[in-house]
């Protein structure tokens, strides 16, 4: 049977509908997008998520427990777990077993940029790009710690190409070529709410990321996963592509994994307020999750302990330290758990029947996303540890307003003021411009105060400054 009787017998006749007025070019990409999709697996999504209502699975809210996190001590130079932990993490990184893993395969809707996200410029004296500051660091941990450390970044169809030239033109930022590995993740259909498969144009259906959870199962399908297992990667750092803060080798972090033998470990950040846009660390009947803002119930949102603080405070920003085998398990073919889609309503652009593209105003179709946190409850010992805004999460999201360029510029800057203090430099009461420090001179607070204190430069406070 072909793609075209084959979707005519699975109720989705209307996507080969235009078929006799397509060229031979429009045909072979139709059915190359036909072959994409699994319609055994749509059929179960539209049944639960479109025609069951939300299908997401009901959370009994009176069973949910905040999760316990590892939280910053005091001092964490003189705290033996914390101290631990550092060790174990850069044994770790020196014995090249780590690799950095970055998600970029988003549309970045919101930002509203015409591009790959990661090649936004996002800093606030020299207007490097996301990709860019990653690479630094990440450049900055194989110099300190002697290590491969190799970088995977999962992109999209929407953005595949366009990343891939943007890394040529700038020549990988002076990273290895063989130690910066692209792969695109799969797409899904949307779908009407009768579960009908939409079409974008005559020849071609409205197809969409299948959400950053889509990571696991491209790692596997693009050969990641055994590239990974030959060059003795077993850790993933993973991270997203619209947070410069996050610290892409973060020998603590990776240290906890490992030391308590966790397979997914989780950084947290106690949420700044009741309805934060985060989602929550819980705990429900002994199994670890999140919970995300959108189904957690205000009275939840606003439980606080006795010592005033928030109950489920605990936010998740997106940052975790994965092992290999287990993500890999999770996609096995032996595998019986697999990550669950979630539904989104979008307004998707579709043809009609006269073969006309329209645009609406209101939500008229589904999308289908997996999440990677969803992968928590399947991991043994998932343990969250807490972080700093500052030393981890500024993402730009929105144009305008929170989690913006603008925000995220502001909290760099304070960031660095804060290395400048560390480090005894003065800034002047009334200095108010942009300052910018190269992750290829410091990325941590201690590595500024140690590389300052061997090459102290000369600062114009009269300006901008960046210490490269
Ligand atoms: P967001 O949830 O912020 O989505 O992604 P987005 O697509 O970037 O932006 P909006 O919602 O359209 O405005 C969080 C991270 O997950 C990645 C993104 O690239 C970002 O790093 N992501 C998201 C993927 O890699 N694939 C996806 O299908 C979705």
């Amino acid at each position: 049977m072909d793609k075209k009787e084959l979707f005519e017998s699975r109720g989705q006749k209307q996507v080969f509908r235009f078929w006799g007025e397509l060229s031979e070019e429009e045909r072979a990409n139709l059915n190359s997008q036909a072959a994409e999709i699994d319609l055994e697996e749509l059929d179960k999504l539209v049944a639960t998520l479109v025609k069951g209502g939300s299908g997401q699975a009901s959370v009994d809210f009176s069973a949910l427990e905040p999760a316990p996190y590892i939280s910053i001590p005091e001092n964490v130079d003189t705290d033996p777990d914390w101290q631990e932990a550092k060790r174990l993490g850069e044994e770790a990184l020196e014995s090249g077993k780590v690799a950095a893993f970055t998600v970029a395969g988003g549309q970045g809707t919101r930002l509203g940029y015409d591009g790959p996200k990661g090649t936004y410029p996002v800093t606030p004296v020299k207007q490097k790009t996301l990709f860019q500051v990653f690479a630094e660091k990440i450049q900055a941990a194989r110099v300190r710690y002697g290590c491969k450390l190799p970088w995977f970044i999962m992109t999209s169809d929407v953005n595949h190409a366009a990343t891939v030239a943007f890394f040529e033109e700038n020549k990988n930022f002076g990273l290895a070529e063989d130690s910066v590995v692209f792969f695109r993740q799969g797409r899904m259909p949307a779908v009407d709410h009768d579960g009908k498969i939409i079409l974008e144009s005559k020849g071609s259906i409205a197809m969409s990321p299948d959400g950053h959870g889509g990571a696991l199962r491209a790692l596997d399908r693009s050969g990641s996963f055994q590239a990974m297992e030959d060059d003795g990667i077993e850790i993933l750092s993973y991270f997203q592509v619209d947070n410069p803060l996050v610290q892409p080798a973060d020998p603590y972090f990776i240290g906890f994994h490992l030391k308590s033998g966790s397979t997914l470990s989780s950084k947290m950040l106690p949420k700044a307020y009741e309805k934060e846009k985060l989602g929550h660390f819980c705990v429900l009947n002994g199994v670890s999750q999140v919970v995300e803002y959108s189904d957690m119930p205000d009275e939840l949102c606003a439980l606080r302990d006795p010592d005033g603080q928030l109950s489920f405070r605990a936010g998740s920003i997106a940052i975790h330290v994965i092992d290999v085998k287990f993500a890999r398990s999770l996609v096995a073919p032996e595998s019986t758990v697999s990550l669950p889609f979630h539904r989104a309503d979008k307004k998707i652009p579709f043809v009609n029947e006269a073969g006309e593209v329209q645009k609406t105003d209101t939500p008229n179709g589904v999308k289908f996303e997996m999440f990677v946190f969803d992968s928590i409850p399947f991991a043994s010992n998932p343990i969250v540890i807490e972080t700093t805004r500052l030393n981890d999460f500024s993402p730009v999201k929105n144009a305008e307003g929170t989690d913006s360029p603008e925000t995220c510029k502001a909290d760099q800057i304070k960031l660095f003021r804060e290395w400048f203090t560390a480090a005894g430099i003065e800034i002047p009461s009334d200095y108010d411009k942009a300052i910018e420090v190269s992750a290829l001179f410091a990325y941590t607070e201690d590595a500024f105060v140690e590389a300052w204190s061997k090459k102290p430069q000369e600062l114009d406070f009269s300006s901008e400054i960046y210490v490269g």
